[in-house]
């Protein structure tokens, strides 16, 4: 009796770590013809990530315009609000599509921005920015090699 509750936990555990590793993990991906995992998403999750985007590299555009001109107080707004990584406003739906990974450069993306700001506001000169708005756009350049999103048949 003991044995077989052993058993059954073990199985349980089993499931809930196949269970977890799928839908945090893996999320809901496959194997694009191009080489990269495609995520599939219901098409508002969809376009809200690719509205994300669109804002990112406004933002891009906005602190290398300002980087340009020296205005460092305008360079660090722009940096301080694409660092803003308010998760609340995030779909649900969309935070169980995404991988792991595709979550923690997203992250990582916003924490960058963050760390522009804050490196700004401490001082640092518009050729220090830009090598370091350059380094944040490995991470663009890099999710991009690796992922794209097409929506998800209904
Ligand atoms: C965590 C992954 C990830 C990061 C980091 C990332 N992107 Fe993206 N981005 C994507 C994916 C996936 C797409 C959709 C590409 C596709 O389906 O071909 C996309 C699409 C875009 C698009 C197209 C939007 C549209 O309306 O079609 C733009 C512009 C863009 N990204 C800009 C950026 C910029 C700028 C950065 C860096 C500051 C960035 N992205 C960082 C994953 C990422």
């Amino acid at each position: 009796m003991k044995k077989l509750c052993v058993i059954i936990i073990l199985a349980l555990l089993l499931v809930i770590g196949a269970m977890g590793w799928f839908f945090v993990v893996r999320g809901t991906t496959e194997q694009g013809a191009d080489g990269r995992t495609v995520i599939l998403l219901k098409p508002s999750d969809r376009d809200f990530l690719l509205a994300e985007m669109r804002g990112w590299l406004e933002s891009v555009q906005g602190i290398s315009a300002a980087l340009a001109e020296n205005d460092m107080k305008e360079a660090a707004q722009i940096a301080r609000k694409a660092g803003n990584a308010d998760l609340d406003h995030v779909p649900a739906s969309l935070l169980r599509s995404i991988p792991l990974e595709f979550k923690q450069l997203g992250l990582g993306t916003h924490e960058a921005f963050a760390t522009l700001a804050k490196s700004i506001e401490e001082g640092a000169d518009a050729k220090q920015a830009l090598k370091m708005l350059s380094g944040i756009m490995l991470n663009c350049t890099g999710c991009h090699a690796g992922y794209r999103v097409d929506p998800k048949a209904p």
